[in-house]
């Protein structure tokens, strides 16, 4: 497994960050940090030459890999009572979260996130979770639920199962995540994933996107030194996610960051509305949203022009880390 500190990430991302492209992030003392960093090879070689979009950018893997993290299931009308199956399968799994840095995961179904769990409110949400991985795990939902489907008292441990059963609510974005002790450990390894409960009353239609914020401790000193949406460094500035102009697009957005207390999502050159929780009537209107852990929200916006859109948290150390992307908006 790679060595990978915090400050040694930060040198090796230096030469990225004043590209031109990212003229606004330069980092000081890049030619003294960019000759130190030629001697970290295998970062200096993922990320040193880097353009920080298309092919350059330093992210791991294929066009569509993240696809079923990003692309939610569709929305079904409202209809009490109606089934919504999902199987859960806990699993130590090591990932590659960026070119040549391996995380040794805590995953549902192999991924981090995990998989989106949608449905709508009033159905009946059944998750049958099975622990096929090396430690005692739960599924902890947030919503409204009885306490004995909460995840918090039933623990499962290495080879057991518990089903989950309950009525899907209130209407928002929420979060499920592992709820055993200790607690930090357990949701930074990866065990957490978008739950998305529709309203009754239906969203309009939309361009649907889900973001998960997160952040990877690779040398266990309790700070992260990678920080992603979905999972994987600069995936999206390699892949920018393709939308139609002046067609509302909807971001399902979530914080499951340890260590950092907040982590935020800055959108260029337009503004979005921003719904806290995905619940209510209170919209905010506004390029910046800020989530401490656990805290998601509902972002729509229809994007007035065509071009490339950055978007990124607004901490630039995270930028820099990975946490950065764009949209490519065209007609
Ligand atoms: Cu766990
Ligand atoms: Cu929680």
């Amino acid at each position: 497994m790679a060595k990978v500190t915090r400050r040694n990430l930060l040198l090796a991302a230096a030469p990225i960050a004043a590209a031109p492209v990212l003229g606004k992030l330069a980092f000081e003392g890049d030619a003294a940090a960019a000759d130190r960093t030629a001697h970290h090879a295998h970062h200096a070689a993922a990320l040193g030459h880097a353009a920080m979009i298309g092919a350059g950018a330093p992210a791991v893997g294929g066009p569509h890999d993240l696809d079923a993290l990003l692309h939610p299931p569709p929305a079904l009308p409202y209809e009490p009572g109606r089934l919504r199956e999902y199987t859960l399968t806990a699993l130590d799994k090591e990932i590659e979260v960026a070119p040549g840095v391996f995380f040794p995961a805590w995953t549902y179904n192999g991924t981090v996130p995990g998989p989106v769990i949608r449905a709508t409110e009033g159905d009946i949400l059944r998750v049958r979770f099975a622990n096929a991985g090396s430690h005692p795990h739960t599924i902890h939902f947030h919503g409204i639920h009885p306490t004995n489907m909460d995840g918090v008292f039933e623990i499962v441990d290495s080879g057991g199962q518990f089903i989950y059963e309950f009525e899907a609510r209130p209407g928002g974005m929420h979060l499920y995540h592992c709820h055993s002790t200790p607690l930090k450990k357990h949701i930074h390894k990866g065990l957490y994933g978008a739950f998305i409960i529709d309203p009754k009353e239906p969203r309009a239609p939309a361009q649907e996107l889900v973001m998960v914020m997160n952040g990877y401790d690779t040398d266990g000193d309790g700070e992260n030194n990678l920080y992603t949406v979905n999972g994987r460094t600069f995936y999206y500035a390699r892949y920018p996610i393709r939308v139609k102009r002046s067609e509302l697009v909807r971001i399902y957005l979530a914080n499951a960051t340890e260590f950092d207390l907040v982590n935020s999502l800055h959108l260029h050159a337009d503004f979005f509305r921003y719904q806290p929780t995905g619940t209510g009537d209170n919209w905010e209107y506004t390029d910046i949203v800020v989530q401490a852990q656990g805290q998601r929200g509902v972002l729509e916006i229809e994007f007035a022009q065509t071009g490339t859109f950055m978007f990124h948290a607004h901490q630039s150390e995270f930028t820099e880390l990975g946490w950065m992307g764009f949209f490519d908006v065209v007609d």
